[in-house]
This record gives structure tokens, C-alpha cells and sequence, in this order.
């Protein structure tokens, strides 16, 4: 019979021997703030919460009233803890500081809060996207810097996908693991211990609708998935599927196998995906799977960002179709 392993005690037992907790029960944090957000998703439809919050957010994007809501969730439930010095999220412009009456910790946590939340109305999976940074600064005054840290540099990163279960996937930097909450106890269980990219990979995602904005590296590449293109063999056919939430087609292709690609565009050269809240935690989750990210020539976690709400191109799954892309696109 298979052991029932709750998401604390895996974390308990993960930790290093000399861990002080302060790491620990951050994750806790993470997976509590799952469980809110998630009860509230699923009841999105009937709470009449749904539409427009009437904002939109920095980036000029309608912002979803269960955004704000998440986004809320997230902030109340870590900014009193003493764990972190500083937390990022999608929603804010600037990075949000830790209020002066509480205590600051070691770590920085940078969000998403709600991913894919233009499927929100529709019905169709939504996530979290978290990463998690150690403090720069001693003083652990929290400063900009800190959050502006390669994806190398993450400590832990995951998501949570809001679908026909609750999942939240993590990495500590020890092989990725999977727990699916069950609503009647409360309680994320391991579900998915040590997810690898599996091989032949099973799927690609990308919107085909940009298709003429691609540069002809890209459109190579996606010709080549398609099996168009034949040079070089491929030897193993692909299905494509793509939901439009990154956690849902992310999550798709790590148990399925494949790629997910959201490419450079003529009018958006940096594509659209977030380099902090959405890039980066993924690929550390990608390679910690035996998988990569490029951002077309070299590794998303390389990426040093400059700026909070910094866009990448992304292109994440079974190493050897990444690499690909980037030989497609060298060649250009
Ligand atoms: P968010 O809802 O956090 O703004 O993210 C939406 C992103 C991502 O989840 C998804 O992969 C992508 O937008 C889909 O974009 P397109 O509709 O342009 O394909
Ligand atoms: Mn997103
Ligand atoms: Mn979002």
C-alpha cells in the first residue's frame, strides 16, 4: 500500500538538518494561500465575483477581480511572518515592502499571482506562479536588488494549478514534486514525487495565431514540430495543445512531455511572458525535471533582469526540443 505523505511532513523531512524552520513554514505560507485562493476559484462562478475589477493593472492588462483577490491573499498571508525582507508580485508596479511593524526575514518571494485569469470567465485552469530568493541585504531592509536575482540564484520556485484538482508542484533545488489538495481534508498530498520530462515528449503549445509575427527561426521551429519541416529527423510525433494559461499547458507538457513556447514577435520583442513571476520559476522547475528554457540563445536562468516587469521570450520542456529552437534560430 502506498504511504499518504501530507505537503508538511514531505517539507519536514526534506529540510536540511540544520534548517531553523524560517524556510520551511514559508512554504507552508505558499501552500495555505493555495488552499484559499483555490476554494475561492472554485466557487468563482457562483460568488458572482466574476468580471472586471474596473482596473487595469501596470502593464495595461484588464485586471480580473479574482487577480486582485490572490494577489491580496498572497500579501496578507506572508507580509507578518518575519520571513521575508521583500515580496514582487504581477500586480504591483513597485516591489511591496514589508509593513515597519513586522519583522523581516531572510527570504524575497516574487508571484503571479493569477495566471491565465483571461480563463477565468470561461471556466478553464488558472495558477500561481512563485519564486523564492534569499535576501542580498544583511539589513534585510529589502531593496529592489533583491528581487532582481537570476532564476540561478532561486531557492525554490513552483505553481499551483487551479484545474480539475488543485496541484501545487515545487522545487527546492531537490527534483520536483507534485500534491494534489484533497478538498474534504484540507490537506495538499504527495501526488507526484520526483516529476522528470518524460521521453519522446507528447505535446507542443504555442499560439499559431502570431504565427507571421514570428522571426523565420521560430517559424522553423514550430514547422519542424509539426513535422512539415523534416530536417532534422524527428522521430516521434507531437499532438499540439495550448490552454492559454502557462501553469496549465507548463504543468501538460512536464507530466506529458514537450514544449511550451511563447516567442520573440515582430511588434513584442520580448514576447510577453514575465521574466520574475513566470519565466524564471519555471524554468528552475524545467531543469530540475531534466528539462531547459531558452530565451532563443541561452538559458532563462542566466537571464540577469533589469527591470520588475521585464519580458522575456520563452521556449521551456524536453531539453532537446529547446535546444533545437535555438539551433533554428542561430541559423536564421
Ligand atoms: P496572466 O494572466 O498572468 O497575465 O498571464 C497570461 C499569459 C500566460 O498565462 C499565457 O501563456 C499567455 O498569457 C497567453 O497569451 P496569448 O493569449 O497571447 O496566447
Ligand atoms: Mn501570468
Ligand atoms: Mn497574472
Amino acid at each position: 500500500m502506498q504511504k499518504i505523505v501530507t505537503i508538511e511532513r514531505f517539507i519536514l523531512e526534506n529540510q536540511p538538518r540544520t534548517a531553523k524552520g524560517e524556510f520551511t513554514n514559508l512554504l507552508y505560507d505558499i501552500a495555505l494561500a493555495a488552499k484559499v485562493i483555490a476554494s475561492k476559484t472554485n466557487r468563482a462562478g457562483l460568488a458572482n465575483i466574476l468580471g472586471r475589477a474596473g482596473s487595469t493593472n501596470i502593464q495595461g492588462e484588464v485586471q480580473q477581480k479574482l487577480d486582485v483577490f490572490a494577489d491580496d491573499v498572497i500579501f496578507r498571508l506572508c507580509d507578518h511572518t518575519g520571513r521575508l525582507c521583500l515580496m514582487a508580485s504581477e500586480e504591483h508596479e513597485e516591489v511591496i515592502h514589508i509593513p515597519p511593524q513586522f519583522e523581516k526575514g531572510s527570504y524575497v518571494l516574487v508571484y503571479d499571482p493569477l495566471d491565465g485569469s483571461a480563463n477565468i470567465d470561461v471556466n478553464v485552469s488558472i495558477g500561481t506562479i512563485f519564486g523564492i530568493y534569499r535576501c542580498l541585504d544583511h539589513d534585510k531592509r529589502g531593496r529592489l536588488e533583491d528581487a532582481l536575482q537570476p532564476g540561478r540564484d532561486l531557492v525554490a520556485a513552483g505553481y499551483v494549478l487551479y484545474g480539475s484538482s488543485t496541484m501545487l508542484v515545487y522545487s527546492t533545488g531537490q527534483g520536483v514534486h507534485g500534491f494534489t489538495l484533497d478538498p474534504e481534508i484540507g490537506e495538499f498530498l504527495l501526488s507526484h514525487e520526483d516529476i522528470r520530462l518524460p521521453e519522446p515528449p507528447g505535446y507542443y503549445s504555442v499560439n499559431h495565431a502570431y504565427y507571421t509575427q514570428w522571426t523565420p527561426g521560430v517559424q522553423k521551429f514550430v514547422r519542424w514540430l509539426q513535422g512539415v519541416e523534416t530536417m532534422p529527423a524527428k522521430p516521434f510525433q507531437l499532438s499540439e495543445r495550448y490552454i492559454g494559461s502557462l501553469v496549465a499547458d507548463f504543468h501538460r507538457n512536464l507530466l506529458g512531455g514537450g514544449v511550451f513556447a511563447y516567442p520573440a514577435e515582430k511588434r513584442k520583442p520580448q514576447g510577453k511572458i514575465r521574466l520574475l513571476y513566470e519565466a524564471a520559476p519555471l524554468a528552475f522547475l524545467a531543469e530540475q525535471a531534466g528539462g531547459y528554457a531558452s530565451n532563443g540563445s541561452s538559458s532563462i536562468l542566466d537571464v540577469v533582469p533589469t527591470a520588475l516587469h521585464q519580458r522575456v521570450p520563452l521556449y521551456i520542456g524536453n531539453r532537446k526540443l529547446v535546444e533545437q529552437l535555438e539551433a533554428f534560430i542561430a541559423a536564421e
